[in-house]
């Protein structure tokens, strides 16, 4: 008999398949056991009924310790109570490796434990549901860039500059040379823009950031577009078209996971571009009438600070125009103001943080020449970025997506340690 997936039990209706599996959870009288079974692509109840198996199969049933695999052989049933819709009418029972005393049991554990067997934590219903989700983000990216014109490009890893500072950079030995862990694929993304139009890379970054926080990992991955010959206010179009479009993909392809996260979907339902925009002028201002005297103009915002701006919104907003001193180098000037910077972060609404930073760039050689001077760069590791400018310069604009961050404010979880299959974190290596 051929082995099917949960996931493929509708088209089964009616019929005797297989399924390979694990024991999530069970219960059982005398004469019936509920067995909750998983294999990876979805949650399905198996049902065993004494009379119709026989006392050796039920005894099996009833003896199967959690987080035993399985072969399980059952009628596919139509069942109306489960949000899952079907249920498994269990003819035969086969053990394939008992789990002996599996560690995480369905009572409740601390954080510090779960973390330590992440690789274990992965398989409960809702970690399940989340890397579900983060698989919907990342399919839908592709989908949405591909739509639209982008080139896929991956940018290195291995680096030897450093787009957002050089403060929290990973060094390493790079045979005779000093290499960094790429914090942002922006700078090479530039480059490919200039070669192929519009691209977006998608991959993991390194920030050596000693920051402990529920929106901060040490390893996270990014979505990275750059557009050749768009400016700051049509960048802006993009990313609120490109954040539309996978939450709602999400809702469209992921109710159960949301249903299992316990996510309020009329929070999501709601996000549909445009999003609202203050510049960071506004958004001092509003601060202060809040009662916020801890922030001058030229700070950066904390956690507190962003939290309250969206508060005011049921969508994402950005916040445009940053003072200059707090912004990296590469960053396009204002027209008509010299104190502050074409860009723009994208603030989630129910406190999930930013998820975006951009900006449009520079494009003036001398500019940026001087820019890379004022950051005390090292002139030589950017002379090829300061090509582009030299070389058909045009005017640019990109940004950066956290993928962590925009799956637990889609999937309403609390803390981006559980957004990352393996997250790093401040003082986590393992597993
Ligand atoms: O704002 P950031 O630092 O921007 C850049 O790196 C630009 N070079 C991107 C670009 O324009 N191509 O980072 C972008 C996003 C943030 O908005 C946030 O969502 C996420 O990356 N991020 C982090 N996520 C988790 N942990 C951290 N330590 C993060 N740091 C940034
Ligand atoms: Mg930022």
């Amino acid at each position: 008999m051929k082995t099917i997936m949960i996931h493929e039990m509708a088209d089964h209706v009616g019929e005797t398949v297989r399924i390979g599996a694990w024991l999530a959870n069970k219960r059982s009288s005398g004469k019936i056991a509920f067995l909750q079974l998983r294999d990876g692509s979805g949650f399905v109840q198996g049902v065993v009924v004494k009379e119709v198996v026989g006392e050796e199969i039920f005894k099996t049933a009833r003896g199967i310790s959690q987080e035993t695999s399985l072969y399980i052989t059952g009628e596919v049933v139509v069942d109306e109570r489960s949000s899952f819709g079907y249920e498994l009418q269990v003819s035969d029972v086969k053990i394939i490796k008992e789990a002996v005393d599996y560690p995480i049991t369905p009572k409740n554990h601390g954080t510090e434990f779960l973390m330590d067997n992440r690789h274990l934590w992965l398989r409960s219903r809702k970690q399940h549901a989340v890397m579900k989700v983060r698989d919907e983000i990342i399919r839908a990216t592709y989908e949405f860039f591909h739509m639209n014109g982008f080139v896929k490009v991956d940018p290195p890893i291995l680096t030897g500059s450093s787009p957002e500072g050089t403060s929290d950079l990973f060094e390493t030995n790079y045979f005779d040379e000093k290499a960094y862990l790429s914090q942002s694929g922006q700078l090479y993304m530039e480059a490919a823009a200039m070669a192929l139009g519009k691209v977006f890379s998608f991959g993991p970054t390194f920030r050596a950031e000693k920051s402990s926080t529920r929106r901060h990992l040490i390893e996270f991955w990014m979505i990275e577009p750059e557009m050749a010959f768009v400016e700051h206010a049509e960048s802006l179009e993009v990313q609120e078209q490109y954040v539309s479009h996978i939450v709602q993909s999400v809702l469209q392809n992921c109710p159960l996971e949301l249903e299992r996260l316990g996510r309020d979907v009329s929070k999501l339902e709601k996000i549909q571009a445009p999003f609202p925009r203050i510049s960071y002028d506004d958004a001092i201002e509003f601060l202060h009438e809040k009662g916020f005297d801890d922030i001058q103009w030229g700070d950066d915002f904390g956690a507190p600070h962003e939290t309250a701006i969206a508060e005011s919104y049921d969508m994402p907003v950005f916040i445009t125009h940053y003072p200059i001193g707090i912004k990296p180098f590469y960053m396009q000037p204002h027209p008509d103001r010299d104190d502050v910077v074409l860009c723009a972060d994208l603030i989630a609404p129910e406190g999930y943080g930013e998820i975006i930073g951009g900006s449009e760039r520079i494009y003036d050689y001398e500019l940026m020449k001087q820019r890379i001077k004022e950051h005390n760069l090292d002139e030589e590791a950017y002379k090829w970025y300061l090509d582009l400018s030299k070389y058909g310069a045009v005017p640019h604009s990109g940004f950066g997506l956290g993928l962590e961050r925009t799956v637990a404010w889609i999937s309403g979880v609390e803390h981006v340690r559980e957004t990352n299959p393996f997250p790093r974190l401040l003082n986590r290596l393992y597993p």
